[in-house]
């Protein structure tokens, strides 16, 4: 049996390891034959592939980034399409595929898989923002780096007796503020789930202030704060739902320093959150479920995805993690607000 890899979608750490637990793990114990497909969906439908054996694999789950290359090419577009992915399957004598994306990946390999094409999925994305699975890899690396780039901002503002602002990513949900700021100690976590006002916002900073410390603000780039929603519906939403404004912290840092007289500085953490080596939790993470998918495939359960429930692997259809964002509950914002301030 001959099965094709894809990566789709925002990269993250972890991808790799991802495709060597599911190699090693299918010629190990099934004898099966690995391909990978170049750059995500598009090189499902440009029929572009790569061999997998063994020795491809080796050592790759340290690395970040993906071996494969990535894209956010939707296979419905173009020449893509069930009949022509599936000429295109036939002809290179592949039986079955494993896709590896986020919601958007999940929900075309859930189209093609109801025009019966043979897909197994594996959830990704750094921001956590996947239902039907606890965790995503790539957010314990993700959180873990800009944790450490919070500390270092911290001892740069102790020094000058500045408010910093960190944006961290996050467009539609707060996971990586809230643990990275939980982990920083922030003074302020500001998340999309939560309306937050400015007046608030610079009560945390001001409150900081006067009890000697360096404020501290993280907030996930999807924040908008309640005075800035109007101009923000107008301008309206780039293509991936974020706000057009430019980074929120790029806003909020004059904003903070005119309403306190604190001055303020802020820093965009950005990609820098997706890319390098991979946590242990993440490739632990990761390679359980490339392995686990390789059993999905020899038990056919196309139309599934490996997901991660309490400590265990577990087999959910791809509907479970589609339409519903898994975001940062109220009860988990309200315990970290405790110690806003
Ligand atoms: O979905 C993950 C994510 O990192 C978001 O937090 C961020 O808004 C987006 O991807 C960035 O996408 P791109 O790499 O295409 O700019």
């Amino acid at each position: 049996m001959k099965i094709g890899i894809l990566t789709s979608g925002g990269d993250c750490p972890g991808l790799n390891a991802v495709i060597r637990g599911a190699v090693l793990k299918g010629i190990k114990t099934d004898n099966l034959e690995f391909v990978g497909f170049r750059d995500g969906w598009r090189g499902v439908v440009d029929g572009d592939i790569i061999d997998l054996p063994r020795h491809a694999v080796r050592g790759i789950s340290k690395q970040g980034g993906t071996i494969l290359g990535t894209s956010r090419t939707n296979p419905f577009d173009g020449n893509g399409g069930p009949d022509a992915i599936k000429a295109n399957l036939d002809r290179l004598g592949i039986d079955a595929m494993i896709a590896i994306g986020g919601e958007g990946t999940l929900a075309a390999a859930k189209r093609l898989t109801d025009a019966g094409l043979k897909i197994v999925g594996v959830p990704k994305t750094v921001d956590n923002d996947l239902d039907a699975t606890d965790y995503t890899f790539g957010f314990d690396t993700a959180v873990q780096i800009a944790t450490e780039a919070i500390d270092r901002l911290r001892t740069t503002g102790e020094s000058h007796s500045r408010c910093m602002v960190a944006e961290v990513m996050g467009r539609h949900v707060g996971w990586i503020a809230l643990h990275a700021g939980m982990a920083s100690g922030a003074h302020a976590i500001l998340i999309p789930e939560q309306q937050t006002s400015i007046e608030q916002i610079c009560e945390w900073v001001t409150d900081a202030r006067d009890r000697g410390r360096a404020p501290l603000v993280v907030v996930a780039e999807g924040f908008v704060p309640s005075h800035l929603e109007q101009a923000h519906s107008e301008r309206g939403l780039d293509t991936f739902g974020r706000p057009r404004l430019g980074g929120i912290a790029d806003q909020l840092a004059p904003e903070i320093e005119a309403r306190t007289g604190i001055e303020t500085r802020a820093t965009i953490l950005g990609h820098i959150q997706r890319g390098g080596v991979p946590s242990a939790f993440d490739r632990v993470l990761a390679t359980r479920l490339g392995m686990a998918a390789v059993d999905s495939v020899i038990d056919g359960l196309w139309g599934t995805m490996v997901s991660l429930h309490g400590t265990e692997i577990a087999h959910v259809g791809f509907e479970a993690a589609l339409g519903n964002l898994k975001r940062v509950p109220q009860h988990r914002y309200d315990e970290a607000a405790i110690l806003f301030g």
